[in-house]
């Protein structure tokens, strides 16, 4: 972590009109300066900048804020990973705060490494372009296999000499520690001598999220056998494989503006497509999706294409992926590129537009991909049919969105002409018995915050977001003789008034009471505006988790956000409810451990008992409640 000082250094700093003017051309206008907004497209500048206050605004879409939130906002970049930005930018060196001297170690050789890196990738694009061997080797089979000039300077690919040391002596006359090499695997250290790991070899280099490089991809000039063709950075300090994707750097903006990403397997196919014009790609690098990945994606947007080699051997490896990317709740489409093609072969083979075309129209979603797969492997196959549908019953019961599942619950009826209530019921089994075994509220525990909030407070916090992006939107309330529609803070105001929830975090009770007093509907505006701070900044955390409310309604009709929202928002309450009487058993349970260590405590622990006995029989009626609520809706 970054600490307090240096944090305070680099906010001191960062100028407005420096940091904006990285990205926007600035003209003065009055005291202030103005631009074209950088976050929608426009044709006369509606984004004004402050030196004075410090502080940018877009008065067409709203965006702007400190130098801090414009490059988070810009970059997509978390709070820390912006500080660092910044501190980049102003040369300020980052110190870290409380570390144990283990701790600062592994800090200062992360730092070198980082910097033994940039190091290494300016040499090796220099010994590209500016040595007889760079040119003559490896800029020529890079021509040569159709890679432009311009996407060999954009992704900063370069040549290491083959020779055993180049790089090595390079480095070492520079001043790097031969071990910080080694650490991050740039060299490798053999019985006699070290050698560079990467030499003979074209380097790609692999950039984080913020554009640094945190590791290298070494691709074989020639075919052999005994070569590998490409060689890699090992797992280190600063590179963990399963954590990056290659291309992200280049392709983040396009992947928001597009509201789509499309995932590849190598390197090539990521610069290619850029070749042709598409930036919205990221290469997993020949191995599985891991969740950091798909985390790291969802940052950007929720809907992904992945684009699968006309060779079928790796598809049905692929298809877990595919089950991982639709439990994240992406929007999963596939596309099967023709025999023999990879994304590269595929992309420099036809002009921009023929390939828009031909990935547009064949981009299947995933049920119609699995399904087709399946069937043509099945045959007439009566029991290796069923298991083929049995397998996309399991995929559908793993989308969290319950809409989303039944729209796939009457493809598949369509598809395989099977009763709807057959196939509805098949993945409500599958999903009773998955929550039957899963540890319940495992998500929400393992981000669960620090020890001193409430035992409820991620269930609070979760229904107020709901409440302050939802408060007027009307949802069917069931009472024992009719259904009515309320709104969604009605609702909440009923549960409330009749004791079956309540806030234990004080800020929410706040909150709640200004909920309460709002006259508008728009509490969204209302609370990221208010007047006191504390809220302010609050709602703003709450609002902010974008892709996880926002993006995924923007597409429903009124109808569907109603219809959506009656299921959820009773859920989240029924959620709270079954927490707080959770909550509330754990402390029974406790106090009956310690009453039972106290002689004649006898009374107290009866009564103890009794209630506890009580909780447990309203914890099953209430979790039945919420079960009950989470199967409902699949039936619509
Ligand atoms: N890969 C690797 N090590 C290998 C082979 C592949 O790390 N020995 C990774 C690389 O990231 C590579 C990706 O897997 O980009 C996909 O492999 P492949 O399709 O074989 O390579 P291409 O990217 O197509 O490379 P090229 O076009 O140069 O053959
Ligand atoms: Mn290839």
């Amino acid at each position: 972590m970054i600490d307090n000082e240096t944090k305070e250094r680099i906010i001191a700093a960062a100028k407005i009109e420096e940091v904006v003017g990285d990205f926007v051309k600035l003209h003065r206008s009055g005291a202030n300066l103005k631009g074209l907004c950088p976050f929608h497209e426009e044709k006369t500048p509606s984004f004004m900048v402050s030196p004075s206050k410090n502080i940018c605004k877009c008065f067409g879409c709203g965006k702007g804020g400190t130098p801090i939130n414009f490059i988070m906002e810009k970059e997509h970049l978390t709070f820390p990973e912006a500080l660092r930005y910044l501190a980049d930018k102003y040369h300020i060196e980052i110190k870290e705060k409380e570390l144990t001297s283990e701790e600062m170690k592994a800090q200062s050789m992360r730092e070198s490494m980082m910097q033994v890196n940039k190091f290494a990738a300016e040499y090796f694009v220099n010994t590209l372009w500016n040595t007889d061997e760079g040119q003559s080797v490896g800029l020529s089979y890079l021509r040569g296999r159709g890679i432009s000039d311009a996407m060999i300077k954009k992704f900063k690919i370069g040549y290491c000499p083959d020779r055993y040391t180049a790089f090595y002596d390079e480095a070492i006359k520079s001043g790097f520690d031969p071990k910080v090499l080694t650490e991050v695997g740039l060299c490798s250290k053999g019985e006699k001598h070290t050698t560079d790991r990467f030499r003979g070899r074209v380097i790609f280099p692999v950039h984080s999220i913020s554009g640094r490089e945190v590791a290298f991809g070494g691709r074989a000039l020639k075919t052999d056998e005994r070569t590998a063709k490409y060689v890699n950075s090992p797992e280190s300090l600063i590179y963990h494989k399963s954590n990056e994707l290659y291309g992200i750097y280049f392709a983040k903006n396009e992947i928001v503006k597009k509201d789509n990403v499309y995932l590849v397997e190598g390197y090539t196919d990521v610069t290619s497509l850029h070749q042709s014009g598409i930036e919205n790609v990221v290469a997993s690098s020949g191995t599985s999706l891991t969740y950091g990945q798909i985390n790291m994606i969802h940052r950007f947007t929720s809907n992904i294409t992945v684009l699968y080699d006309g060779d079928s051997a790796g598809i049905k490896a692929s298809l877990r992926g595919i089950d991982m990317l639709l439990e994240q709740n992406m929007n999963v489409k596939v596309l099967l590129l023709p025999d023999g093609e990879d994304p590269d072969s595929f992309a420099r083979s036809r002009n921009a537009s023929e390939l828009i075309e031909y990935m547009e129209k064949n981009q299947k979603d995933f049920i119609a991909f699995k399904s087709e797969l399946a069937l043509t492997e099945a045959g007439n196959d009566p029991i290796k049919r069923s298991n083929l549908i049995n397998e996309i019953l399991r995929s559908i019961s793993v989308i969290p969105d319950e809409i989303k599942r039944s729209v796939y619950i009457q493809d598949c009826q369509t598809r395989f002409g099977i009763k709807l209530e057959t196939l509805t019921q098949s993945v409500k089994n599958i999903i009773a018995e998955k929550n039957q075994n899963a540890k319940p509220q495992k998500a929400l525990e393992e981000t669960a915050p620090k020890k001193d909030l409430p035992y409820t407070y991620l269930q609070e916090r979760e229904l107020l977001k709901h409440i302050i992006n939802f408060a007027l939107v009307p949802i069917e309330f069931i009472t024992p003789d009719e259904v009515i529609k309320v709104s969604v803070v009605e609702y909440v105001a009923y549960m409330k008034e009749n004791g079956i929830i309540s806030f234990s975090y004080d800020l929410h009770n706040k909150i709640w009471d200004f909920i309460l007093e709002s006259e508008s509907g728009d509490l969204r505006n209302e609370f990221l505006n208010h007047a006191n701070k504390e809220i302010q900044d609050y709602t703003f955390s709450l609002v902010e988790d974008k892709y996880e409310i926002h993006k995924e309604t923007v597409d429903y009709t009124p109808e569907q956000l109603s219809l959506k929202l009656s299921s959820i928002i009773p859920q989240l309450v029924f959620g709270l409810e079954l927490r707080i009487v959770e909550g509330r058993l754990k402390e029974v349970k406790n106090s009956i451990s310690i009453a039972s260590r106290v002689p004649g405590a006898d009374e107290q622990i009866i009564s103890l008992l009794k209630e506890q006995s009580e909780l447990n029989a309203k914890k099953k009626q209430v979790a039945a409640d919420l079960a009950n609520c989470k199967l409902k809706r699949l039936e619509v």
